[in-house]
């Protein structure tokens, strides 16, 4: 069996999933992880049994015997510069969303790849999720006839809300419904957006800050099937991190509908009342099972890289989705529809 030398950049909640995903798999050669919090890398390290732990990520991408890595870092400010260095540096990257803050950014990340041969992807981990991908599968096989209409409403936590929006400026469209909007993307395939319209409202996240609390993203595609998705981050305290999403899909010759509401697990106690386990995004591991996405996602990136297979997620498909949430952006701030491609 092929196995590669593989290294996490940043091991908080999410990086601390993929470690853990990565640990003694035998595809891995060895496991190095970084992370500028002393006290998490010594406790994901000791957990994953990783070979290596440093606090300076370029000491990570100086280690020859690392071919792939993954960067879970925050702030989203630090995506672009680690993923440019751990490019030139000749590493595979699969790098957290979102791919970069600017679409010229992006772009370079982009050509470095191609150029250098090497294999970068994004985490869109819903493309993971058996659901979503049964969707998509159902689209493709044209068992409820031509797309007609799209609806993705996903909304998560106030805790989760207020982590992300303490760190970024970026919008709910940039940080939540990229995620749905790359997914619809990908099952509407080969279709492209043309007219993105969109709107947004603040009212809870206002008492304390600028950060707006939902935001609706309609997108028309190119032979008319339109997209909304919608994404907020205002929702009581379920269960730390809880995400919950509705997908209807309306073609000529049926629908489709897909309750991803995790309302399905309940756990009532007197102490807590109810919670929902196994709800956030990423999913959490149970034993010896993981409930959730990332987990499958990790492995994928693994193999196309020990294998040179290719990744599912192209870095293409991915500044596409930046193109849409920019152009959502605009057209909230405008009050008025935006074309794309922006510069036709
Ligand atoms: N795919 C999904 O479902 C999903 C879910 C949540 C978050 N995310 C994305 O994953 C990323 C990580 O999110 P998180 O919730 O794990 O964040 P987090 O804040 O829990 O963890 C980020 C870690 O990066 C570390 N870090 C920051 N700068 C660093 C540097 N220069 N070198 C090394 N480590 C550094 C921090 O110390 C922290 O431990 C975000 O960009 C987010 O958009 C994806």
């Amino acid at each position: 069996m092929q196995q590669i030398g593989i290294g996490i950049i940043g091991v908080g909640w999410v990086g601390g999933v993929r470690a853990m995903a990565l640990a003694d798999h035998p595809q891995v050669r060895a496991l190095h992880v970084c992370d500028i919090r002393r006290d998490r890398l010594a406790e994901v390290a000791a957990l994953s049994r990783a070979a290596s732990a440093v606090e300076d990520y370029r000491d990570l991408l100086a280690n020859p015997a690392i071919e792939a890595v993954f960067i879970s870092t925050t702030p989203e400010s630090t995506h672009y510069p680690i993923c440019r260095d751990a490019l030139l540096a000749g590493k595979h990257v699969l790098l957290e969303k979102p791919l970069a803050q600017t679409t010229a950014e992006a772009d370079e990340l982009i050509a470095i790849a191609r150029k250098r041969g090497l294999k970068l992807t994004v985490g869109y981990s819903q493309r993971f999720n058996p659901r979503f991908a049964y969707v998509r599968k159902a689209i493709r096989e044209g068992l409820i006839g031509e797309p007609v209409t799209c609806l993705v409403s996903r909304n998560v936590t106030r805790e989760l809300g207020s982590k992300v929006t303490g760190r970024t400026r970026l919008s709910p469209a940039a940080m939540e419904a990229t995620h749905d909007l790359d997914f619809m993307m990908w099952c509407l395939q080969p279709l492209k957006p043309i007219r993105v319209y969109s709107q947004a409202s603040g009212k809870f996240m206002r008492r304390t800050s600028e950060t707006l609390d939902h935001q609706w993203v309609l997108v028309t595609m190119d032979d008319g099937t339109t997209v909304n998705v919608g994404a907020g981050w205002i929702l009581p305290l379920g269960y730390p991190n809880y995400s919950h999403t509705w997908i209807e899909v309306i073609g000529t010759e049926g629908s489709l509908t897909v309750d991803d509401s995790h309302k399905e697990v309940a756990l009532n106690t007197v102490a807590h009342g109810i919670r929902y386990p196994m709800s956030s995004m990423p999913g959490e591991a149970v034993d010896h099972v993981f409930a959730g996405s990332m987990a499958n996602e990790t492995l994928h990136f693994l193999d196309a890289c020990a294998r040179d297979r290719e990744v599912l997620v192209k870095p293409e498909e991915a500044r596409l989705i930046m193109d849409i949430y920019e152009a959502a952006d605009l057209s909230d701030e405008r009050g008025e529809a935006v074309s794309l491609p922006r510069n036709s």
